[in-house]
């Protein structure tokens, strides 16, 4: 299958999954909830939704190798799928509209292909390397404000564990005082796929994995922003922290954020 081929059928699997999450989420109750970790949730949803995800993407690519978030890692073929099938489950399980399935396809670690569907607004994020990035089939763009000072910046508070507060407190300081305002929506793909379209000018986060990034950050890149670490790296899919941006703010925004080192 050619790669424009494997981009449709990727976008109808991420909005038939999105879509199911949706419908769950209004027979979904309390007992669902199970804990990975100290306020590391996840539920059937979360499970289901990448087994039907996986399944379906093992006849797209065969012998293909998978990173998913809940099921782990397992080597395959030159290609990778990086799936993250519910990102922002906190927010779905308190009811917060705010979420999203998120999975790319890389080939020898770069991202070709990648895919962010918000059920809750019906808008279907994807990107293919070298061939532009598109909301609903339309193209988008990264914003064109010019200077920090003018800009709406999104971000991830720590919550699962929390050394370094310090710093992470101390980046928020200064960025408050620098920018228009601060947002966490709760959920790392929709924070860039929002960055890739204008809605905000920049977001950074620190301890992320493969699975909450990978599409969104090519998404941004082929919606003409920048993406990197903190220190200006390009190689981000498995670094601890990201940074992206509408290009114009990259290094406004690396200057402060170089300062409070988590790592
Ligand atoms: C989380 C969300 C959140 C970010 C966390 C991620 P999950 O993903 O993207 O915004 O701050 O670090 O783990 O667990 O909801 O898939
Ligand atoms: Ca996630
Ligand atoms: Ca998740």
């Amino acid at each position: 299958m050619n790669r424009e081929n494997c981009q449709k059928a990727l976008e109808k699997l991420v909005i038939e999954t999105g879509d199911w999450i949706k419908q769950e989420r209004k027979k979904f109750n309390h007992n669902h909830i199970e804990k990975k970790g100290r306020n590391d949730l996840v539920s059937y949803v979360d499970r289901t939704a990448e087994t039907q995800l996986t399944e379906a993407l093992k006849s797209l690519i065969p012998g293909a190798g998978f990173l998913n978030e809940e099921g782990g890692a397992a080597e395959g073929n030159e290609y990778t799928w990086i799936i993250d099938p519910l990102d922002g489950t906190t927010n779905f399980i308190h009811g917060i509209p705010i979420y999203g399935v998120s999975v790319a396809l890389a080939l020898n670690q770069q991202v070709i292909i990648g895919c962010v569907y918000d059920p809750e607004r019906n808008e279907l994020f994807s990107a293919g390397l070298g061939t532009g990035a598109f909301r609903n089939g339309q193209p988008i763009q990264v914003s064109q404000t010019p200077t920090l000072s003018e800009s709406l910046v999104a971000t991830g508070f720590p919550y699962t564990w929390f050394d370094h507060m310090d710093a992470y407190l101390n980046a928020f300081k200064e960025m408050l005082q620098k920018t228009q305002g601060l947002r966490r929506p709760g959920a790392a793909s929709i924070d860039l796929v929002w960055t890739a379209c204008g809605r905000f000018d920049a977001y950074f986060e620190s301890w992320l994995k493969p699975w909450d990034i990978a599409a969104g950050m090519l998404i941004v890149t082929e919606a003409g922003g920048k993406v990197s670490t903190f220190s200006g790296s390009d190689s981000v899919l498995f670094a601890n922290e990201i940074l992206a941006t509408n290009a114009f703010i990259h290094a406004e925004m690396a200057e402060i954020l170089m300062k409070y080192p988590v790592q």
